[in-house]
């Protein structure tokens, strides 16, 4: 038995001797690199023949050999996802010794027939198809663009949605998209009449009502686990917001998403539990700036489905555990190298139990140093919360599903329960009642919310010092909140 584990071990991690490109290597790149790196795609060259590949094989070899590409963010054994872009060890391995032996051709005859991309819905034929209402134009060069699209949904009633799959119109230039719902026509007030869109970095730019999720290339549409849904209101627009990058050549882009519902009312919605710190104050040329943030004890068990972390351009590392009420600590995410340019909603594989007493603790670091090339102020300047390119977040939204629809309604009213409706879904279907009932309750709610990220000392007053890294346009408002309701200190 011994002898076979053994056998077996090495049979997975030994490559393969002198392996060539046509035999051992061609199905390796195929596999994992040209779903990028292929005409029209997003990446910057073709990988798909023996001479796209030979010239830069040391630079690729370097690329593979420290996870840099493909570009998956998450760190292995730190939740496991749906559609994971890696390579086994066994992989990497053969396109190391591949590299070493001088990057050979090898017999022309071994070399497999390139995949096939069909084109259409992954999942079939979708419920409701959205296309950006006009084409967008991409300039050829200068800086990227962040563009919200405001698209009325034109529903005849709430829908439950299980999956969306997002097709970019011009994969060249379209880097991610965020999608987000709003029923409050915030978008459409915004937006400029003529592109039916704005422009907002970091978030939205508008308090949307609830979220989609987000893609990037590489993306595999994730379906819901049977009997929920992601509640979509009928009068709700979609604002879609795209990252656009430059090709060299002026391009344009007509995105559009597919929608599949469920056929029958779910009997759970999806929300999400939220960590996020606006006081963030990150002194200029501080490269290891460390935050840390915690949830109260979840009110109720849930389980996480997906998670979307997110923060700016100077976001280096982020990592969100679950320390459960009896002991155990599960790892939900760990992103050791951030970059804004690959941020995404990750789905776990399996879901994930968390009772009732668990709390979610979050770490967030940030290089505001001159040696971080990502910074975008040079020289350094101290940063903020904020939407803007120069300003930052530091946000998670741990997506779950609830045991009922009056469980979940007490995961909405956590501290920053709004925030995780935009990040989860839409919310319930809640009756005129309940609405009502939840705007009395509001006060309580936001004061524990502001409690929760500012009350550094814990003793229920937030003081003038505790308010210093409130965001500043709202800072006289919240001050008089506070007055009022008895919890401003001196
Ligand atoms: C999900 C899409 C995607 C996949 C999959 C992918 N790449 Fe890339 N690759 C890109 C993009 C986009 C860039 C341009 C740089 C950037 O935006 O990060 C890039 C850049 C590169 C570069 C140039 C890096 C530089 O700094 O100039 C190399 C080499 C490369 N990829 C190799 C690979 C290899 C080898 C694989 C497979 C093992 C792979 N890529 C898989 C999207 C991808």
């Amino acid at each position: 038995m011994p002898g076979i584990l053994i056998g077996l071990t090495l049979a997975t991690l030994t490559p393969c001797e002198s392996p060539t490109w046509s035999k051992d290597v061609a199905p390796i790149v195929h596999k994992h690199c040209l779903g990028c790196h292929r005409a029209g795609s997003v990446g910057p060259f073709e990988l798909l023949w023996y001479k796209d590949v030979s010239r830069r094989a040391k630079f690729l070899g370097e690329l593979v050999a420290t996870n840099k590409m493909p570009p998956w963010k998450p760190e292995a054994g730190h939740g496991a996802f749906q559609a994971e872009m890696r390579l086994t060890e066994k992989e990497k391995a053969t396109v190391a010794a591949w590299v070493a032996g001088g990057a050979p051709e090898g017999d022309a005859k071994d070399l497999p027939p390139p995949p096939t991309f069909s084109k259409g819905w992954k999942l079939g034929p979708p419920d409701k198809v959205i296309t950006m209402l006009k084409p967008f134009d991409v300039p050829a060069e200068g800086r990227d663009v962040y563009q919200c699209f405001v698209i009325p949904l034109d529903l005849a009633k709430d829908e439950a949605v299980i999956a969306v799959d997002f097709e970019p119109g011009n994969a060249k230039v379209v880097h991610h998209a965020i999608m987000f719902l709003d029923h409050n026509q915030n978008g459409r007030r915004r937006m400029d009449p003529k592109t039916q869109s704005y422009q907002s970095f970091g978030g939205p730019g508008i308090v949307p009502t609830g979220g989609l999720g987000a893609w990037a290339p590489g993306a595999r549409p994730a379906i819901l686990p049977k009997g929920t849904g992601r509640y979509m209101k009928k009068d709700s627009d979609l604002v879609l917001q795209i990252h656009y990058h430059p090709s060299g050549k002026p391009e344009t882009d007509q995105s559009r998403l597919a929608l599949y519902y469920a056929k029958t009312p779910p009997q759970q919605y999806v929300g999400a539990v939220a960590l996020r710190s606006r006081a963030l104050v990150i002194p200029a040329g501080e490269s290891q700036h460390t935050v840390e943030v915690k949830s109260i004890p979840l009110p109720v068990d849930v389980t996480a489905i997906g998670i979307f972390p997110h923060m700016h351009l100077i976001g280096k590392e982020i990592k969100v555990d679950a320390y459960l009420p009896n002991g155990p600590v599960i790892p939900l995410i760990w992103i050791r190298d951030w970059d804004f340019n690959w941020q995404g909603t990750y789905s776990y594989k399996e879901p994930i139990d968390l009772p009732a007493g668990t709390v979610l603790k979050m770490r967030a670091i940030y290089n505001n140093s001159d040696s971080n090339p990502k910074n975008p102020s040079q020289p350094p300047k101290v940063v903020t919360w904020g939407e803007e390119t120069n300003d930052e977040m530091c946000l998670c939204g741990v997506q779950v599903i609830t045991k009922s629809k009056e469980d979940m309604k007490k995961i909405i009213r956590m501290p920053n329960g709004m925030i995780g409706m935009i990040l989860g879904g839409g919310g319930v279907p809640e009756t005129p009642e309940e609405i009502a009932d939840a705007k009395k309750n509001r006060s309580k709610i936001i004061l524990q919310t502001l409690m929760s990220e500012y009350d550094q000392n814990e003793d229920g007053l937030l003081s003038m010092k505790e308010l210093q890294e409130f965001p500043k346009e709202n800072r006289d408002r919240v001050m008089l909140f506070l007055r009022v309701m008895g919890k401003l200190k001196d």
